[in-house]
């Protein structure tokens, strides 16, 4: 059907590390041939994504020289502008190297906090250079296995330091960059600090510059912890702090296995799609919809496309499919908001008078208590219009 194919009004966009993982993992060689950052643009444009992101070192190898590092970036450049690509978000490698085997900003070496925070300013010069609006950070190495080896709360302290510090050098460039922190609760560490959503958001507003910092949850990462994704996002569009997101799909309790969006939990990806949709009639979230997934190792270059397709096309049949829930009639009478204007003055907004009203009201529990509330028949709706019957 036409209508499920990508435009770039979708917004959908790839990591270069995503589409070009080439299948390895820790138990076997990579099963594909690497693809150049520019070919990944070009396939990409051609799938119907909107947008490409990276680390620095997916486009610029890892000392490579200024002069080499100019001419790939204007090689790539020169592919986004023909394609008509742009990079939403770039982010910092401060995993791949065995420097980084214990952390960046949260090292016990002053040299190798001081050279991640090095590599981090250049990096962003390079996001902001490729029209980045975007960067996240993902502590990937920011952990420990030996827990003695460091005091977690120092652990905490030092990557407040390093993003007040990171903040401060994207307000003197006068760049327009906000930085979207993303959690993960383990792997490759044995435990990552700040392991959730939950933890990021309380974090930030620590920061002395919490206006310019959101998050950048990831599905398969709150899933790893148990936690109810959907439930993660919300708190963090309810606080205006859903900067950026990434989309993939996960088993509960596993391995980081980031699976082609949707591909599992579709009653999570359904209930994930219509939050950031708004179908329900609420905000809708105007950012990326990033892809962090990558093709199953099972697949050759052509698996890796209808990987990407089947990622932006499961969105858009989700979004239709939300869509068509929030308009029946039953699902709207079901979820219809209860009112009770008098009892709701008395709870909105504490005053004395107000507490005294409300403590001599009385409420007839059992009765309250009697009603059935039709979750059956609402989830059942739900199923019907995910399972495409009605
Ligand atoms: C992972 C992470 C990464 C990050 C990426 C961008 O588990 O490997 O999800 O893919 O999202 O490094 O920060
Ligand atoms: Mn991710
Ligand atoms: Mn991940």
């Amino acid at each position: 059907m036409e209508h499920f194919d990508p435009t770039p009004d979708d917004r959908f966009s790839f990591g270069l590390w995503t589409v070009g993982n080439p299948g390895r993992d820790p138990f076997g060689e990579a099963v594909r041939a690497p693809l150049t950052p520019t070919y990944i643009v070009r396939r990409l444009s051609e799938c119907g994504a909107w947008g490409v992101n990276l680390h620095d070192n997916d486009l610029v190898p890892f000392g490579a020289s200024a002069a080499q590092r100019d001419s790939i970036v204007r090689e790539f450049k020169s592919a986004l502008e023909e394609h008509g690509m742009c990079v939403p978000m770039a982010t910092t490698n401060l995993f791949s190297h065995p420097v980084f085997k214990d952390g960046a900003f949260t090292s016990n070496d002053p040299k190798v906090r001081a050279f991640a925070l090095a590599k981090s300013m250049e990096a962003i010069d390079l996001g902001v250079e490729l029209g980045a609006k975007t960067y996240v950070f993902w502590g990937g190495r920011e952990g420990s296995e030996a827990d003695a080896c460091r005091d977690p709360r120092t652990a905490v302290a030092r990557m407040r330091e390093a993003l007040d510090y990171l903040c401060e050098y994207v307000l003197d460039q006068r760049y327009d960059l906000r930085f979207a922190l993303e959690a993960k609760p383990n792997e490759p560490r044995g435990d990552i600090y700040l392991p959730t959503t939950g933890h990021m958001l309380a974090f930030i507003s620590t920061l002395a510059r919490p206006a310019m910092v959101g998050v950048n949850p990831e599905v398969a990462h709150e899933n790893m912890a148990g936690l109810s994704f959907v439930h993660g996002v919300a708190q963090a569009m309810e606080c205006g702090k859903l900067f950026h997101i990434d989309l993939n799909a996960q088993k509960i309790g596993r391995y980081d296995q980031d699976l082609r969006f949707g591909s599992e939990d579709v009653r999570q990806a359904f209930l994930l799609v219509r939050l950031l949709e708004g179908t329900s009639g609420t905000e809708r979230y105007s950012g990326p919809r990033h892809f962090d997934a990558h093709a199953y190792r099972t697949e050759d270059e052509a698996g890796v496309w209808d990987f990407a397709r089947g990622c932006m096309r499961t969105y858009k049949i989700l979004k239709a499919r939300a869509q068509a829930f929030d308009a029946d009639p039953e699902v709207r009478e079901l979820i219809a908001e209860q009112r009770d204007a008098e009892l709701e003055a008395l709870t909105r907004g504490y005053s004395r008078d107000k507490a005294r009203k409300l403590r001599s009201t009385s409420f007839d529990a059992t009765l309250l208590a009697a009603r059935g509330l039709r979750y059956e028949r609402l989830d059942q709706l739900m199923m019907e219009h995910l399972l495409g019957v009605r």
